[in-house]
């Protein structure tokens, strides 16, 4: 009960500011901030992968409160977003996280038929990115050469549930057949021996033959870059209860556990970038916290010491690096977008949308715009 005052009462003051911030950001798609401000992706990167999180994140405040402005806002993301549809190089295997969060949100909300549409038509295009050979979702674009032909990486454990979705409202189960066929490979390929997740498996996209891990936004190749981790984790939950199969809730808690092992080494610190970058960096990535606490949530239903660890997380968050000063618009400080970025600490708008949507659902008021709104059960 304690708890749950608590998280009352910062969702109360998060909901304050964003108010604010929805009031003065008409028309824009954020990415990050600077000098506290929003900047605007919408003009300069209309097919960047983050581009539905200000709109997921609008959609959450909307099913939390029924404030009109928030609606207003993730409609005009959503439609934004349609530019994104007809650039065939701009859409890549990112389609869950920028469709998920805006169109399918908005048609959980009241159905709306236009953003059903855009939903089927992102998810039939992600679709057509699996490799027969390989069973895998091809990640990246390139100049038709053929040298990202191969690439699939952790993060893409993500984007399945749009296939889950897809398959649910047309009945069609070609869309989640291709998402199962996925994470069984991500779970063979990408899963280590200790519960830690490479970040990027090259296959020779003609045989299907798996070729090499290679690193990526981590320290290193190897190594365990968090925020990998944290879609690893979350990815999997996401999969066990779209469709029951218990091997990929056991691979969840399998790098749940890795991943609180690891994060309680560094008892000094929020998450770091890279759970194997060298001891005196003490640079973080609050967005792997704030993922991972989504992830470690769900798990929680079936094992309380999940729970544990995401208020933990949380915890951490909301005391450490929540800023609620209403003259800037971002919610968390000190995330990274790579290890061997040039900037130091900076803010990202999936940080804030992974911490709303975990302190939502602390208090069963999130919008299940990931999971399904009906949860297989998982024997
Ligand atoms: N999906 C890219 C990233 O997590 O940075």
């Amino acid at each position: 009960m304690k708890k749950q005052v608590w998280i009352q009462d910062v969702l109360e003051a998060i909901e304050g500011k964003l108010y604010k911030v929805a009031e003065r950001s008409p028309g824009i798609i954020p990415y990050t901030t600077v000098d506290g401000i929003f900047d605007d992706t919408s003009k300069s990167s209309i097919c960047w992968w983050t581009n539905g999180f200000f709109g997921g994140m609008m959609w959450q405040m909307y099913h939390y409160t029924g404030k009109e402005l928030y609606r207003e806002r993730a409609i005009s993301v959503e439609e934004k977003l349609d530019e994104n549809l007809i650039i065939p190089d701009g859409m890549d295997h990112d389609s869950g996280f920028k469709w998920l969060p805006t169109a399918v949100a908005h048609y959980k909300i009241d159905g709306s038929w236009q953003s059903f549409r855009r939903g089927i038509l992102a998810a039939e295009n992600l679709a057509g990115r699996f490799n027969l050979a390989g069973n895998f979702i091809r990640a990246w674009n390139d100049s038709n050469d053929g040298s990202r032909a191969g690439t699939a990486i952790i993060d893409c454990m993500m984007n399945l549930p749009l296939l889950y979705w897809a398959s649910e409202v047309t009945k069609d189960p070609r869309f989640s057949q291709i998402a199962i066929r996925h994470a069984d490979m991500a779970m063979k390929y990408f899963i280590r021996e200790n519960g830690s997740a490479i970040h990027i498996g090259e296959f020779d996209p003609a045989t299907g033959e798996f070729l090499r891990s290679v690193g990526g936004q981590g320290y290193a190749d190897g190594s365990s870059w968090t925020r990998g981790q944290a879609w690893a984790l979350y990815g999997f939950v996401l999969s066990a209860l779209h469709t029951g199969e218990k091997k990929y809730l056991e691979t969840a808690k399998r790098v749940a556990d890795n991943f609180i092992l690891q994060a309680s080494k560094r008892p000094d610190m929020g998450v770091s970038i890279d759970f194997d970058q060298p001891l005196d960096c003490k640079r973080e990535d609050s967005s792997a916290a704030a993922i991972a606490a989504c992830g470690l949530l769900e798990l929680g239903k079936f094992d309380e010491k999940y729970s544990e660890a995401a208020l933990k997380l949380l915890e951490f968050l909301v005391e450490n690096r929540l800023s609620l000063d209403e003259n800037t618009d971002y919610l968390l400080s000190n995330c990274a977008d790579s290890f061997w970025s040039n900037r130091e600490q900076m803010t990202l708008i999936y940080a804030d949308y992974f911490l709303v949507e975990a302190l939502l659902r602390l208090m069963d008021k999130d919008l299940p715009i990931f999971k399904s709104k009906k949860e297989m059960t998982i024997e």
